[in-house]
């Protein structure tokens, strides 16, 4: 079973952190300790969603003041919210040897902890840093919407994940749809188009239709998994939950969270 889910997209503002949220609180139905690696510094941070105000972030590890149990962030929906710090010192500004030291020690609280998950909001892009966090997990997770340059963008982040790693499973959301129909053309438009040049499969886990109620939830500070969790929307996120733990895992020799825990089970 797989433990550690990046949530990615080539273009920014395609709905990555609202997915990366939610998806978190859906996955407390199959886990009983769920946490939230924030490494996305946008607009719209995980910590404004879950309703938290984290005085403590990465930064306060990354300047030795800490350590990551004093930084993890309970929030109302009972995810663990790990805040991945300011705009001045943060995962992603960090030199590769503190980067790795420091995703240690995350894997090192995440290992204490039991049937734990962990999710990881990736910047958007295809950014070196970006990528370390994402091959670390061992499910991708690739956030597109129904535009040309969400299409170029994810393209070019998957090619960039794959000479790296040679990742060959992609996870789909389509976001901002109209109906789960329009979510599977898109799909297979975006397949078409990717697999004619990367020998690697795309699995379709679900779509979100555009709702109000999304930005509602952003200006509420409350998800939308947690306000109406028998809504058509929170049904989304929960099958797309569910239909992400049907597709295989990627495997490779990098550093990887919680592999120990794998190894025991
Ligand atoms: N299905 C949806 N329906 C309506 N609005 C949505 C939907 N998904 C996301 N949004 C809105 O789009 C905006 C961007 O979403 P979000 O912050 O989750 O994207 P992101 O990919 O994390 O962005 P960034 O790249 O800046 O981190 C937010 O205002 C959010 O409320
Ligand atoms: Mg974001």
């Amino acid at each position: 079973m797989s433990d550690s889910i990046a949530i990615t997209s080539g273009k920014g503002g395609v709905g990555k952190t609202t997915i990366a949220v939610n998806l978190s609180i859906a996955l407390k139905k199959i886990a009983s300790s769920i946490f939230l690696l924030d490494t996305d510094l946008g607009m719209a941070n995980s910590h404004v969603l879950l309703g938290v105000n984290p005085d403590l972030t990465i930064a306060e590890v990354i300047s030795g003041e800490k350590k990551i149990e004093d930084v993890v962030m309970p929030s109302k929906s009972g995810v663990n919210l790990i805040s991945g710090g300011t705009a001045e010192s943060n995962l992603l500004n960090v030199d590769n040897t503190k980067r790795y030291s420091i995703l240690n020690e995350i894997d090192n609280h995440l290992e204490k902890q039991k049937d734990v998950k962990l999710v990881v909001d990736i910047a958007a892009g295809a950014e070196d840093n970006a990528l370390v966090f994402a091959m670390a997990c061992d499910r991708i997770v690739i956030v597109i919407v129904g535009e040309p340059t969400s299409f170029i963008d994810s393209y070019a982040l998957m090619k960039a994940i794959y000479s790296k790693s040679s990742f060959k499973n992609y996870c789909i959301v389509v976001n901002q749809v109209e109906d789960d129909n329009q979510g599977k053309e898109l799909f297979k438009k975006f397949q078409e188009i990717t697999t004619k040049f990367l020998d690697i499969s795309l699995h379709y886990v679900g779509s979100i239709k555009s709702s109000s109620k999304i930005k509602k939830s952003i200006i509420n500070r409350t998800p939308i998994l947690s306000k109406e969790p028998k809504s058509e929307i929170s049904q989304s996120f929960l099958g797309i939950a569910k239909n992400i733990y049907k597709t295989p895992v990627n495997e490779w020799g990098g550093l990887t969270f919680l592999s120990k825990v794998k190894k025991r089970a």
